[in-house]
């Protein structure tokens, strides 16, 4: 492991969660700013890898494309390099105690704390009044997600920071307005005596916010309308060929130095994948490419990206083709993830109250 880790909330289990959305177009981004974590947190903890199709549905999906998507992004999965039998992958839908989890935080979170979110600022725009409740309500559903497993370490991009916050946030004033019961109940863990720990964030690495190759100030993202804004991880030889040749640049050589990066957004993101795919420090790719032309950087980076990216692409084809096994890596993770959430689950209804 490359970077350090903060420990887990004292007397907890570390645990590591997250999940991608099946919406399509899965990108460089996703690629760099999570999955590269998950494959390399995979030899140091226990991890949940999840496909968020609850998620996806906050915004509308056309159901095929939705199943097919789940079916692709488990595929990716594979195809990186997560291994479904040492660790969990699953769809979200299939373990009921996310979306059950999800409305006790709905009646823990404030309209606040939620009215803050940037990211639910920025997908609403002007048209707030007819975007779906689930997309408001989307941050209670990402902390159950983490905490129906007690999970203590999320792997995720720059752009998740703030829902990471909110989940902390939502676990702190659960352990806080249930204090007496849960040390009723003998519930609590650790000295703090809380129920759900505080989830570490792991952001880590060069590229923990890939930016659009056409508009280096704008995140590279799946909803982008120009293909030319982003490497997909299907993407062959010739378009990632393509779309590097394409990216936009500006008009000075590169500098030799890190600092020459400054306002310089569209070199940053370049050097940044290029160190992200080869593991190799942005000073260090400076030093070799610093001065010299962009055609010349592009042509080693489309190289590089081919060379990483080529034999996941082809992979991902190979999982997908077999249908039978994509499915039963599915049922299997949904079962061992229920075995893990149910407890959790059925702590949560004492903690509260209801009967069961
Ligand atoms: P999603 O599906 O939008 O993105 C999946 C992961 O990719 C990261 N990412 C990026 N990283 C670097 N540069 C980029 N341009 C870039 N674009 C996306 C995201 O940060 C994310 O890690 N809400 C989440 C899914 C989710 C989740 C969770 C994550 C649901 N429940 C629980 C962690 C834990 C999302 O929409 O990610």
């Amino acid at each position: 492991m490359d970077y350090a880790i903060a420990p887990a909330t004292q007397g907890f289990k570390p645990l590591v969660f997250s999940g991608i959305q099946p919406s399509g177009n899965l990108h460089l981004g996703n690629y760099l700013g999570a999955i590269a974590n998950f494959v390399k947190l995979q030899d140091v903890m226990d991890c949940i890898y999840c496909i968020v199709d609850l998620h996806a549905i906050t915004v509308w999906q056309d159901p095929a494309e939705l199943t097919k998507s789940i079916r692709e992004l488990t595929a990716a999965y594979l195809a990186s390099g997560i291994d479904p039998r040492k660790h969990i992958v699953f769809n979200q839908s299939r373990v009921h105690e996310h979306a059950e989890l999800a409305w006790v935080f709905s009646c823990v979170a404030r309209m606040g704390w939620l009215n803050r979110m940037t990211q639910f600022k920025e997908k609403a725009g002007k048209d707030r009044e007819n975007v779906s409740v689930g997309l408001f309500g989307y941050p209670n559903l990402m902390a159950a997600d983490i905490l129906v497993y007690r999970a203590t370490h999320v792997p995720v991009g720059e752009d998740q920071k703030q829902h990471l916050e909110l989940a902390r946030d939502i676990a702190q004033k659960f352990n806080n307005d249930f204090g007496s019961r849960i040390s009723d109940l003998h519930l609590g863990v650790g000295e703090a005596n809380g129920f759900f720990p505080s989830c570490e964030p792991i952001i880590q690495g060069p590229a923990t916010r890939v930016m659009s190759l056409r508009d280096g100030t704008k995140k590279m993202s799946k909803s982008d309308p120009s293909d030319y804004s982003r490497i997909n991880l299907s993407d062959d030889a010739d378009t990632i060929a393509q779309k590097f040749k394409k990216a936009k640049t500006d008009p000075e050589p590169l500098p030799s130095e890190e600092k020459g990066l400054e306002g310089r957004p569209e070199a940053d993101n370049l050097v940044g994948i290029h160190a992200a795919l080869s593991g190799r420090t942005k000073a260090s790719i400076l030093t070799e490419f610093g001065g010299g032309q962009f055609r010349v950087f592009k042509e080693a980076l489309t190289d590089l990206a081919v060379d990483k990216l080529g034999p996941i692409g082809q992979r991902m084809k190979q999982f997908a083709a077999d249908q039978a096994y994509i499915d039963s890596v599915l049922r299997d993770g949904g079962d061992r993830a229920t075995a893990i959430a149910a407890p959790v689950m059925n702590d949560v209804k004492d903690i509260v109250g209801f009967l069961r």
